[in-house]
C-alpha cells in the first residue's frame, strides 16, 4: 500500500550476493526486493518482478522482453552491474523508454591488471611451466628451454581501444613497448594516441604487425566471431592473444587449431565461450593457453564500486534524473 509506505519505490535486486555498498544506498528510499536463489531462478525473478518501479540486475542472466513484460509498465529504471550489455535486449528497453544504466569504468583498472597477467603468462608460459615441474620434465639443461615473448620493444594491437584498452596500454607503457595499435570505428582523441603512442590501422594491419593482440572490444553483431581461422593465419607465428571481453568474438574452435598447431605462440583469456567452459573441453588440453574463468572486475573494491553505480543509477532513474552511466 503506497500511501502508507514511507519509501515511495520497489526495486527487484535480481541475485542474493549484491555488495552492501548498493543495497544500503538503495534501501534507503526503497522497498527492496530480493531474488533468494542461487544460481539466480528465472522463476523466481519473473515472480518478484511483478509491479517494482526499478531493476537492479546483478547477474548476467537475459535481461529481454519476458523480464520487462512480467515486471509491467510502471517500470522506470534499470541499471546492470556490469560494463557488458550484450546479456540485454537493448532495443527492446529502448522501444519503451526505460532508462537503462550499467557499471564500465570503475573495473577499468582490476580488469587491465588482469590484462597484463594473462599478456605475461602467456608470453612467458605459465602454463606450461608449471605442467613442467608437475610432470617431472624440469629440463633447465637446455640452453633454449621454455622461452617466451619479450615484452619489451613489443608491438601490441588493441581490438577495442575503450576505457579498458587504454588501461591496459598505460600500464604497457611501463614495459617499454615500441608501439601502440588499435583498430575500432573510431579514431580516439589525438592527446590519447599522443600519450600512449598508439596509431589507429586497419584491421588487417593490426594481425599482421602486433606481438601482443588484446581483445577489448563489447560483443557485438560486428564483433562476434572476428577473431577466426582467417584472422589468425594473418598473425605472426610469435604472437599472443589475449581475451579479457567476451569469449564469443573468437571463433574458438578456431583458435584451438590455431594453438594446437603452434600457428600463434600462446593465448591468455579471462572469457570463454560457452561459460562456464566444460571441465572436459579441448581447449584445457593446450600448454600453451592460460586460461581464467571470467575473473577480470572480481576485487572487493571494483565489485563494491560497481554495485555503488548500479544503486545510483537505478536510484537516478527513478527520481527522473540523468543515471551516472547511462548505456543508452
Ligand atoms: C562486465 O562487467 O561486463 C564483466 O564482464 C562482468 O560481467
Amino acid at each position: 500500500n503506497h500511501t502508507m509506505s514511507a519509501k515511495p519505490f520497489k526495486v527487484l535486486i535480481t541475485h542474493p550476493e549484491v555488495p552492501q555498498s548498493g543495497i544500503d544506498l538503495l534501501k534507503e528510499n526503497c522497498e527492496l526486493i530480493q531474488v533468494q536463489s542461487l544460481p539466480p531462478s528465472r522463476t523466481e525473478l519473473l515472480q518478484k518482478v511483478r509491479g517494482v518501479d526499478g531493476i537492479f540486475w546483478g547477474g548476467h542472466e537475459l535481461l529481454n522482453a519476458e523480464v520487462l513484460d512480467a515486471a509491467g509498465p510502471q517500470l522506470k529504471s534499470i541499471s546492470t552491474m556490469s560494463a557488458g550489455l550484450d546479456n540485454v535486449d537493448l532495443d527492446e528497453v529502448k522501444r519503451r523508454k526505460i532508462p537503462l544504466g550499467h557499471t564500465p569504468t570503475v573495473l577499468n583498472p582490476a580488469v587491465a591488471d588482469l590484462a597484463v597477467g594473462l599478456l605475461i603468462a602467456a608470453g612467458r608460459r605459465f602454463h606450461e611451466g608449471r605442467k613442467k615441474i608437475e610432470t617431472g620434465h624440469w629440463e633447465n639443461y637446455h640452453l633454449n628451454w621454455m622461452l617466451g615473448q619479450d615484452v619489451r620493444d613489443s608491438v601490441v594491437g588493441f581490438y577495442g581501444f575503450g576505457g579498458i584498452g587504454q588501461a591496459i596500454a598505460k600500464r604497457l607503457s611501463s614495459f617499454d613497448i615500441d608501439q601502440v595499435l588499435y583498430t575500432t570505428r573510431r579514431r580516439v582523441h589525438r592527446e590519447i594516441e599522443q600519450e600512449l603512442n598508439a596509431k589507429k590501422v586497419p584491421f588487417d594491419e593490426l594481425l599482421n604487425k602486433s606481438d601482443f593482440v588484446v581483445i577489448c572490444a563489447p560483443l557485438s553483431a560486428e564483433t562476434q566471431g572476428v577473431f577466426n581461422a582467417t584472422a589468425f593465419n594473418k598473425m605472426k607465428t610469435t604472437a599472443v592473444l589475449v581475451n579479457i571481453a567476451r569469449g564469443k568474438i573468437v571463433k574458438q574452435n578456431d583458435l584451438y587449431n590455431a594453438l594446437k598447431s603452434n600457428r600463434i605462440f600462446a593465448a591468455g583469456l579471462d572469457v570463454s565461450d560457452p561459460e562456464p567452459l566444460p571441465p572436459n573441453d579441448k581447449l584445457l588440453t593446450l600448454d600453451n593457453l592460460v586460461i581464467m574463468p571470467h575473473i577480470g572486475s572480481a576485487t572487493n573494491r571494483t565489485r563494491s564500486e560497481m554495485a555503488t553505480i548500479a544503486a545510483h543509477n537505478v536510484l537516478r532513474g527513478l527520481a527522473g534524473e540523468r543515471m551516472l552511466s547511462p548505456a543508452y
